[in-house]
């Protein structure tokens, strides 16, 4: 995977990109970055790229041409019209789906705009996909082009190593990611789940799932909803709802109930009145 990233700020790019498990794979050259100054394009030769705003207002915009040529020249250099992303509030919202499409692309171009915007005619002319990475607002494209790049290139073969890449992640199957836990067994009078130092895989596996589900279902219960259930999920579900109701008839008689949040299974997993009518909904199909 080739990325080029057109942008104001080259060494806000290369200083982000260069680190930790990216920076191997670039160093080991199974992706590489080339970054693109705009400024180098200013019309003026001072490095101004940017001018008032037709119609008046705040701010100021990035100008049509310095972007244009700079796209101009990297696609002689590359020989090719890559797909070209601009990072923008307005766009799509970027998710894993698009992480592992765009990483089929053998390059990608990221435009990252700043000031109030960019000029919207060069944007028609070179630009492909409009990606939002999340429903607010930053400063500038840099940081949501290098969220874009980083899930990106974990999907692109010999970025991640084999012990990274066999890691259970969050939404590979539509669910959260089941809670982890190292030495030493007791931290600060917490102990680590016993199933974890039972040395039996399979119930190990089984607690993992289930707390998966419990996750998702406290998190992002839409994730739930759209995930596919076995008859073994479907039960642990039903026994919560079930174990929730038991609960608090209990404490509604006095018996009390311990713990709170998403700790474990057994306490602490109280139902919201909400997360109870969602999952009653679940299990009726
Ligand atoms: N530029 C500013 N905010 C952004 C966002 N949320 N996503 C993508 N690009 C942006």
């Amino acid at each position: 995977m080739n990325y080029y990233v057109l942008t104001l700020f080259p060494e806000m790019i290369e200083n982000g990109m260069n680190t930790s498990i990216i920076g191997r794979a670039i160093a080991g050259g199974y992706l590489s970055l080339q970054t693109v100054n705009i400024r180098d394009y200013s019309l003026t030769g001072n490095g101004r790229i940017d001018d008032y705003p037709y119609g008046g207002g705040a701010g100021m915009v990035m100008q049509a041409e310095p972007i244009c040529r700079a796209y101009e020249d990297l696609v002689q250099q590359i020989g090719k019209k890559p797909r070209v992303v601009y990072l923008t509030p307005q766009g799509r919202v970027f998710d894993q789906h698009m992480a592992e499409e765009l990483a089929r692309e053998e390059d990608l171009i990221f435009l990252c705009g700043h000031y109030e915007g960019v000029d919207e005619r060069v944007l028609e002319e070179i630009v492909t996909d409009h990606v939002s990475i999340g429903d607010y607002v930053l400063t500038g494209g840099e940081l949501p082009a290098m969220v874009m790049m980083d899930a990106i290139s974990r999907m692109v073969p010999g970025v991640l190593s084999n012990q990274e890449s066999g890691q259970y992640e969050s939404f590979q199957d539509g669910l959260l990611e089941y809670p982890q836990y190292s030495r030493p067994e007791e931290w600060r009078g917490k102990q680590v789940p016993p199933v974890l130092l039972s040395g039996h895989h399979g119930n190990v596996d089984r607690w993992r799932r289930d707390q998966s589900l419990l996750r998702t279902l406290k998190n992002r219960p839409e994730l739930l909803a759209g995930a596919e259930l076995d008859k073994k999920d479907r039960k642990f579900l039903q026994a919560l709802l079930d174990g929730s109701s038991a609960r608090q008839d209990a404490s509604e008689s006095g018996a009390g109930c311990e713990g709170s949040g998403t700790a474990g299974l057994g306490d602490g997993t109280g139902l919201t009145p909400e997360e109870k009518k969602f999952l009653t909904k679940l299990l009726a199909f």
